[in-house]
């Protein structure tokens, strides 16, 4: 994807319009609901309180990645609410160092930190970037630098790196030393210098930011130059990782490996949890009190986590993710070649994007009524996250489902 700029847009202190479908409920209405209650779910299909089955393409947002009432989660969650479900982070705990474990021994990493979602995550990776690059550059030597198109999450400095002038706007000023660049080696190349900047930040497939999926000769040069110049390269795993793309790390796929790995969504198989992965030297810059979270790595997320990547690092799974993708290309430039409302398809493994011609919004909606969900991914790009446990057949009912649509 490198050298695919999208145009840039003027960031102003305006107040977004409001939007279509405010909440009525108790909820504080930042959510554009749709008027629909969940109640229940069976594999890839999620239950409405109405009876109504509908075949689940967004998997709680690449979340339920083993779909629903998988009885091995359910096993593991039994088993977990069995034991302590929190111990402060002051003593130890067998689940969480078993799954630290676990991912080191399954990545690059050497350390890991745990926390409670992919903002924190990218937050916590941000912090253990600079403390590492000041000891190694100084203060100055403390820029992030994230890529156009890029979504990281909603706090400040995840805000500051996420690519979306719409949720910034409201919000300014958000946290400083963080800048947006476009997703070309040239230009990252005169902007990431080893005397101010401590990290970059991308996503090897941008979700939110349309279904971009990173080149590996971009992945891979960008990894020469951040290692050349001392600067963290920071992937944020927490929508394509663990699995989506049919790698259990979406940065084994370029045959490369970051500093730092964030990961959240699925890892906890609906459970909140998130990690930070890091290597030897940036873990070895870090003291007591640098960072810490209440919540993070408790005895019962850790225990289900644990239960959770085994299935995702299941090698039958990854091979039915990669073959399930190569079928889906086949058939969404099938699907492209047939219908005048399709104007380009992007993806790998269970992670698709379908760039249409009217608002994206629409097609999901459209497709919703005919028992399918979806996803958009910007305003004019519909996204697929099926469960990673889907069948072939659901999938083809999918597809089946979004061809009435868009021919
Ligand atoms: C790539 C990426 N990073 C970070 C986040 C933020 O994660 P969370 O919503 O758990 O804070 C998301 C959420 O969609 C994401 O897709």
């Amino acid at each position: 994807m490198s050298g695919l700029a999208l145009p840039m847009m003027p960031e102003v202190d305006v107040l977004p319009p409001p939007l279509e479908r405010p909440d009525q409920s108790a909820i504080l209405g930042t959510y554009a609901r749709v008027p629909l209650t969940m109640v229940g779910g069976q594999g890839s299909e999620l239950i409405a309180d109405t009876g109504r089955r509908y075949l689940d393409f967004t998997s709680g947002i690449a979340v339920n990645a083993l779909g629903y009432g998988d009885p091995g989660l359910q096993a593991a969650l039994r088993d977990a609410a069995m034991g302590l479900v929190h111990v402060s982070n002051l003593f130890r705990t067998e689940p969480a160092e078993s799954l630290a474990e676990w991912l080191v021994a399954h990545s690059f990493a050497s350390r890991v930190f745990f926390c409670n979602s992919g903002a924190e995550a990218n937050e916590g990776a941000f912090k253990f970037a600079r403390r590492w690059a000041r000891v190694a550059g100084g203060p100055a030597k403390h820029e992030i630098v994230a890529l156009r198109g890029s979504f990281h999450g909603r706090l400040f400095a995840s805000l500051a790196a996420t690519d979306r002038p719409r949720y910034r706007a409201p919000f300014r000023p958000l946290a400083g030393g963080v800048t947006i660049v476009e997703r070309d080696v040239d230009q990252l190349a005169a902007t990431l210098t080893a005397e101010n900047t401590a990290a970059l930040i991308l996503e090897p497939v941008q979700g939110e930011g349309g279904v971009r999926v990173c080149d590996v000769g971009f992945l891979r040069e960008l990894r020469i130059l951040t290692r050349e110049r001392g600067i963290a390269l920071i992937l944020d795993e927490v929508q394509c990782g663990l699995g989506r793309t049919g790698w259990l790390f979406a940065y084994e796929r370029a045959g490369i490996e970051p500093d730092l790995l964030t990961l959240a969504k699925p890892l906890a198989g609906g459970l909140p949890m998130g990690a930070v992965l890091l290597t030897a030297e940036i873990a070895a810059a870090i003291e007591p009190g640098d960072h810490g979270t209440t919540f993070g790595g408790g005895p019962l997320v850790s225990t289900v986590a644990r239960y959770v990547v085994e299935r995702l690092a299941d090698p039958a799974l990854l091979d039915a993710v990669r073959e399930h993708g190569v079928w889906m290309h086949q058939e969404l430039a099938r699907l492209a070649a047939d219908s005048p409302h399709v104007r380009g398809v992007r993806g790998v493994g269970l992670i698709w994007g379908i760039d249409v011609a009217m608002r994206a919004a629409l097609v999901v909606d459209a497709v919703r009524d005919l028992g399918l969900l979806i996803l958009t991914a910007g305003d004019h790009t519909i996204r697929l996250l099926p469960p990673l446990t889907i069948t072939r057949a659901d999938l083809a009912r999918g597809l089946e489902t979004l061809r009435t649509v868009l021919t």
